[in-house]
């Protein structure tokens, strides 16, 4: 079954209020220092994302009872990193499409884009600040730092279909689960909670990181425009190299394979993306790539499951269903 946005809004409704107190916060926060940075302000507010990491974070951190007076700060640190994170993606990417709407650098220019993208993470450093835990603002600034790494290694690797699986995860698990680890693990560390907890809740939002991503990448071949907001086959067709493709490319014959890696090199052709896509979803890539992300979540739950029973506990499995199966 796939999940949409109602089922985000059904599953995160412990945590309505925590949610609520984030977007008045967010709110006054991009308030803008400039005509500009206002109006850029306001375009990235109007289509406003799903919020997935504050989500995470309240239901990990009142699963855990550590929900604390500065676990409103360290969403807002996160998800602006995560906005300035999209801002310079989208210019790498050349994206014109996101959320629905005009990119920033669609609407204005890679410039602005990139440089919006450090105001975002400017202000995001200033409040975790306020938070006053050097742990908090460690694990924070290392998960930035991956998340960068992550991104120049996917460049490193476009356009080369021997990619490993092993490394694959290995880049996506820094470009995404980096921010879903902190995320979960913030909660445990602004309560000071011991190493073996906080590390289980790190290792269940890197385990869910991952399978995320996993997700976001099958929506390139299954997914549709008007769900997801950004336009399908795009990552094929910019030598993108992900899970569906790199199973398919594994299990199928030499001849075949060679045949589908000329095909992938030739972005003219228009019907490129959709002999990609039947040749994937043929050889089991897609089917595989749903397994992966669902045994993830599976072992990412397993990490944080001798918790004790409640709403919250109930809520983060739904999450996790979400995440895997979601259509946007
Ligand atoms: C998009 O993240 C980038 C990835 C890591 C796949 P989200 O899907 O969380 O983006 P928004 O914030 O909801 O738009
Ligand atoms: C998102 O990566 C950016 C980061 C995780 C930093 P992608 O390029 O894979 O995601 P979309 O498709 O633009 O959202
Ligand atoms: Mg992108
Ligand atoms: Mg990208």
């Amino acid at each position: 079954m796939m999940l949409d946005k109602n089922s985000l809004k059904e599953f995160a409704a412990p945590v309505r209020s925590d949610l609520d107190e984030f977007s008045r916060r967010l709110n006054d926060y991009l308030k803008g220092d400039s005509p500009l940075i206002t109006s850029i302000a306001r375009h990235l507010l109007k289509s406003r994302g799903k919020r997935i990491r504050p989500v995470f974070l309240f239901l990990a951190s009142r699963a855990a009872d550590c929900f604390d007076e500065n676990s409103v700060e360290a969403s807002l640190a996160i998800e602006l990193i995560h906005s300035a994170t999209l801002l310079h993606d989208d210019v790498v990417d050349e994206s014109d499409l996101r959320r629905g709407l005009e990119t920033v650098n669609a609407q204005w220019t890679n410039l602005i884009s990139v440089l919006m993208g450090d105001y975002l993470f400017a202000k995001a450093f200033r409040i975790m600040v306020e938070t006053s835990s050097l742990d908090l603002m460690r694990a924070i600034s290392r998960a930035t730092e991956r998340v960068s790494v992550g991104e120049l290694r996917q460049i490193e690797e476009t356009g080369n279909y021997d990619l490993s699986e092993d490394e694959y995860y290995s880049i996506i698990a820094d470009k995404t689960a980096s921010l879903f680890n902190v995320a979960c693990e913030a909660g445990p560390i602004l309560a000071k909670r011991q190493k073996k907890e906080r590390k289980n809740f790190a290792d269940f939002g890197e385990k869910i990181g991952v399978a995320f991503q996993i997700a976001d990448d099958l929506l390139d071949f299954v997914g549709e425009a008007d769900q997801t907001g950004k336009e399908p086959g795009i990552d094929v067709m910019t030598g993108q190299v992900t899970l569906p493709l790199i199973y398919a490319l594994k299990k199928s014959s030499a001849a075949s394979r060679k045949e589908m890696i000329t095909m992938l090199g030739d972005k003219k052709r228009e019907s490129s993306f959709e002999s990609v896509h039947n040749f994937v979803l043929e050889t089991g890539g897609i089917d595989y790539a749903y397994r992966k992300a669902a045994d993830l979540g599976e072992v990412g739950l397993s990490a944080i499951s001798s918790m004790g029973e409640s709403v919250y506990f109930d809520s983060l499995a739904n999450m996790v269903k979400f995440t895997t199966a979601r259509v946007s």
